[in-house]
């Protein structure tokens, strides 16, 4: 049976804000080149869509963690599934994910990343969920939309891998 999803961001407010958001970030990096780093597979929408819009110089590099297993419960375990293919020394560095929740993912990764040596490091979330954060010393640099305790798909955003490929933020109910 298919599931049922309610609209709670409709894309063209999705990429509204994603074009406000490259404005700032390429205002704020100007004279600079810009190092993303895409945490697969939820970030690669989101990544794309914000990469387009920068003004600055851009380079890209890619991620692999697992923090979820199958369900839509957190396993508070972390584990890098694909490293970077490239340092990140004297770099500036913006890491790009489709949504922080518990933190847990973007505590261990920063603290990993941190040692590498880039010359700046912030980050950048489509989506936040700050009533859920357990790792408080996570601090978003940029963020699109703060949204509320609801398990949400779309945008790079599955549910037991579906739903990836919405262009908007939904919500799957639960029938
Ligand atoms: P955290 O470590 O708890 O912050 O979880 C981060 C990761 O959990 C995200 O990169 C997503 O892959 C996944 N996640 C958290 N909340 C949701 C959600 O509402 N929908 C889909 N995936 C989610
Ligand atoms: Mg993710």
């Amino acid at each position: 049976m298919e599931d049922k999803i309610r609209v709670l961001i409709p894309e063209e407010d999705v990429n509204r804000k994603i074009s406000e958001i490259a404005a700032l970030i390429s205002r704020d990096y100007a004279g600079k080149a810009l190092h993303l780093i895409c945490i697969l597979k939820g970030g690669v929408f989101f990544t794309c869509e914000l990469a387009k819009r920068l003004t600055v110089p851009v380079s890209l590099d890619f991620m692999s963690v697992s923090s979820y297993g199958s369900g839509t419960q957190s396993s508070g375990v972390v584990k890098i599934i694909k490293d970077l293919d490239e340092p990140l020394e004297g770099k500036d560095v913006l890491i790009v994910e489709d949504i922080i929740d518990s933190g847990r993912t973007l505590a261990y990764l920063m603290e990993i990343l941190e040692k590498r040596g880039p010359k700046s490091i912030r980050l950048c979330t489509l989506l936040d969920k700050p009533e859920r954060r357990v790792k408080k010393q996570v601090k978003v640099d940029y963020t699109c939309f703060g949204i509320p305790d609801e398990f949400v798909v779309g945008y790079g955003l599955d549910y037991d891998q579906k739903y990836r490929n919405l262009p908007y933020i939904g919500v799957v109910e639960q029938q």
